[in-house]
């Protein structure tokens, strides 16, 4: 069944993500798109496992060949080193300039498969199937598209856009506690952006509402999906705007790295990252007064507000962001829940005394 659909533009052209019950609407949205040569799934093996009797049955009679390229998951393996051997897959498969590939998984994937759509042969089309709620609200969405290098995470990417997002919603069904609290984090991150009725929308209900089949899920996904379309659709490459996506990025990247993104789902860093930030709003920045209410709400929702860490660990780790001022760093604070500021320059003193108020809650 078809449930909607949010249209993204950015700076060329525009392209559609489309929420369906399951892969049945899958062979209509592939045949639609014009001069294909062939699909290349890029997958992780587990996924695919899943997922391939239903696209197999779903797509057969399809009149171009359709193959498989399997990587392995987790961030570890999302890596430079591991895109040649694709690469040369791709050339043994014999695809082209008019190949599409068609990243099925989450995050891990999508970026992986995004970047290897975003380089070979100078770049070619792809198609995005999210099969997590992060990878549906969030890393689907906007063509940032990156592998990590021994030096750090997403150091190398590109913008490149797809052609698709496919959300087929019952793969949410056999997500895990931790990755429904990885997506529900971003979709917090999202309603404290926007206002308005999606943050209504965290307030009024409760996680064990959340379920796959529930309209409400179905609602706060595209509530979700059409603000930060929204952001893509004013500053497409992050020259300005589309920064305040990073809220709470600078703490969660930094508890990552610490704990070797091991014991955090990124979602769960940087539902502890909203918490630095919304302090930060309310000591340094502005007068924001509902870090209360929003710790109420992440309780409600089983998302953490705090890591055992050692504050100035932490700060040694945030000393390695990318948006380093000197020992400056910039943060994305709020004024108020639907007003965000970004770019804020905060020192390593006031960041040291917020974490440690972090601390005591
Ligand atoms: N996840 C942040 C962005 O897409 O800009």
């Amino acid at each position: 069944m078809f449930y909607a659909e949010v249209k993204v533009n950015y700076n060329t052209g525009e392209y559609p993500v489309r929420m369906y019950s399951d892969f049945h609407g899958l062979k209509k949205e592939l045949e639609a798109i014009p001069q294909v040569s062939r699909f290349i799934i890029i997958s992780e093996r587990s996924i695919s496992q899943i997922y391939n009797k239903y696209i197999e049955s779903e797509l057969k009679g399809l009149p171009v060949p359709i193959d498989q390229i399997f990587i392995k998951g987790s961030e570890k393996n999302k890596h430079i080193s591991r895109m040649k051997k694709v690469f040369n897959e791709l050339i043994e498969l014999g695809a082209d300039r008019k190949s599409v590939i068609i990243a099925l998984g989450g995050g891990v994937v999508g970026d992986y498969a995004g970047f290897i759509a975003a380089t070979y042969q100078r770049g070619i089309r792809f198609i995005q199937i999210p099969t997590t709620l992060l990878s549906c609200v969030d890393s689907s969405v906007g063509g940032k598209v990156a592998v990590n290098v021994d030096k750090g995470k997403n150091m190398v990417g590109a913008f490149h856009q797809p052609e698709l997002v496919y959300i087929p919603m019952f793969a949410l069904s056999t997500l895990p506690e931790k990755q429904w609290s990885c997506g529900l984090a971003e979709m917090l991150k999202h309603s404290l952006l926007s206002g308005g009725s999606m943050w209504q929308d965290f307030k009024t209900h409760e996680r064990k509402e959340i379920k796959v089949d529930s309209d409400i899920l179905r609602k706060m996904i595209i509530d979700s999906i059409k603000f930060k379309a929204s952001v893509v659709a004013q500053d497409e490459k992050e020259s300005g705007l589309r920064a305040i996506l990073n809220l709470g990025h600078t703490t969660a990247h930094a508890i990552e790295s610490l704990t070797n993104y091991k014991k955090y789902s990124h979602g769960e860093a940087v539902s502890i990252g909203l918490i630095t930030a919304l302090i930060l709003s309310n000591k340094i920045g502005f007068s924001f007064d509902k870090v209360d209410t929003v710790i109420r709400i992440m309780e409600k929702y089983n998302l953490p507000i705090n890591d055992n860490s050692k504050p100035a660990d932490i700060l040694k780790h945030m000393q390695h962001d990318k948006k380093k001022e000197g020992n400056n760093l910039k943060f994305v604070l709020l004024e108020d829940i639907g007003k965000s500021k970004f770019g804020i320059t905060i020192n390593p003193k006031e960041i040291l005394s917020a974490l440690k108020e972090q601390r005591k809650i």
